[in-house]
């Protein structure tokens, strides 16, 4: 039942429409929190992460109804419940609820957010940086507490520019006393889509897309009716997945311009990638290219998203290819799945993964582990001869509407059962 069937090896043709981003939209619903308005989301991906803050907002006393992929969030009534189970501990952009929270009520309970398995992710550096605002924060055995009797501006400087900090730092400096000046901010683009709907609803930030945000806090927000960007991740798969088995396929809506290291690489591959207004084409022979040193780095370096994505193409690529993870300390668990299927791997130094192209790979069955690897591990049933079985289906729904029918609509044999 939570299984992907993929009949692989045939080049990919077609057209598929990227859908609206996970990670840009968990942060703007998180985001609504702080408006005591109705919001409108428009094209909020049908996910289950999006269900879950849903669920959590609800859970909170927001009235949400949902149309399509429009979602309205009223936030007029809040209450400071503790937040936990599942929807807390299974997905770790909760933790931007800990800002808006804070920014919103001024206090918040909650269990540790949880999230894939692709490292330790602990929570220091929120606490380290809320703390520096003046919350107070007494973290216990299973949850945490944090409260500020006066949320205050101040000058914040990362020690690394982590997305999750910036978006909290963000939401609680929205509605803080006084200016916050964040020094080492991320520059992701799902940062700059979160400034844009603060600002749409009235918030004043300055240095949106640069490494130094300066956020005026106390500001009046009003609701909003808001457009979450396509996902660039997803746009990526799909990129990855053409150039893996080869074909012509058009990603409608791709989001190209924040795509730059995921094209270079596709083009140091062998693709050829058309960009237009509407989207992005690939041209790819089934003949790729390895790539000789790959590293995974913050914005707008190549995304450690894309890491498993790029990983099962470069498995039979006419060459040795290198990739080190830099940002998640334990991203490489596809290696042990992609082996299965005839890949040839070897893990170094825990972070650095050598790939020797080999003639082919095969079907077998494999088990995604989190989100970004079972996706690489529908491509890599893509590009296999015979047929593969995707178990754990349930994590890559985290992230993706319907991986099945986006592949089937470019000539894809895949299915769940
Ligand atoms: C977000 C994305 C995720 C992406 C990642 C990096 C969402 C919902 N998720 O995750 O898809 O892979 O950015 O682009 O937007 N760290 C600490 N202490 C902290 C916080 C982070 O050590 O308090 C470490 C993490 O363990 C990790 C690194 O910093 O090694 C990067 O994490 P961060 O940028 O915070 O990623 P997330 O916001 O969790």
């Amino acid at each position: 039942m939570d299984t992907i069937h993929i009949r692989g090896g045939n080049a990919l043709f077609g057209e598929t429409r990227i859908q609206g981003s996970k990670n840009a939209a968990l942060p703007v619903l998180a985001a609504a929190l702080l408006i005591e308005d109705t919001c409108v989301i428009d094209n909020c991906p049908r996910i289950s992460d999006v269900h879950h803050m849903l669920m959590l907002l609800e859970g909170i006393g927001c009235k949400i109804s949902r149309k399509n992929r429009s979602v309205t969030i009223d936030a007029g009534r809040v209450s400071d419940d503790i937040m936990s189970g599942e929807n807390v501990t299974g997905m770790r952009s909760s933790i931007t609820l800990l800002g808006a929270m804070l920014g919103r009520v001024g206090e918040i309970t909650m269990a540790y957010p949880g999230g894939c398995v692709i490292g330790v992710r602990p929570i220091d550096l929120h606490i380290s940086a809320l703390r520096k605002m003046g919350v107070e924060i007494e973290e216990k055995e299973n949850c945490f507490a944090a409260k500020a009797r006066k949320l205050e501006g101040t000058v914040i400087r990362l020690p690394f520019p982590s997305v999750g900090v910036t978006e909290n730092v963000i939401l609680a400096a929205v509605g803080a006393k006084g200016i916050t000046v964040l020094q080492n901010a991320a520059r992701e683009p799902e940062i700059v889509t979160l400034c844009e709907f603060l600002r749409k609803a009235g918030a004043v930030i300055e240095g949106i897309g640069g490494s130094v945000l300066i956020i005026q806090g106390g500001h009046p927000l009003h609701g909003v009716r808001f457009q979450i960007p396509a996902d660039r991740i997803v746009a990526g798969t799909y990129l990855m997945a053409a150039v893996g088995v080869g074909g012509h396929v058009f990603l409608k809506d791709a989001p190209s311009a924040q795509m730059q290291s995921t094209i270079k690489a596709a083009e140091q591959i062998g693709a050829e990638i058309a960009v237009s207004e509407d989207g992005l084409s690939v041209l790819s022979e089934k003949r790729k290219n390895p790539i000789a040193y790959l590293r995974t780095e913050v914005y707008p370096g190549f995304p450690t998203d894309m890491q498993s994505l790029i990983m099962p193409v470069l498995t039979t690529a006419e060459g040795i290819s290198v990739i080190e993870e830099t940002v998640f300390e334990d991203r490489l668990r596809i290696v042990e799945e992609l082996k299965k299927m005839g890949a040839c791997i070897e893990i170094q130094k825990k972070c650095q993964a050598v790939i020797v192209g080999a003639e082919s790979l095969h079907g077998c069955e494999v088990s995604a582990r989190e989100l970004r690897g079972g996706a690489g591990l529908v491509i890599a049933g893509c590009m296999a001869q015979g047929e593969t079985l995707v178990k754990n289906r349930h994590f890559i729904e985290r992230g993706y509407e319907d991986i099945c029918r986006d592949l089937q609509n470019l000539g894809v044999t895949i299915y769940t059962g």
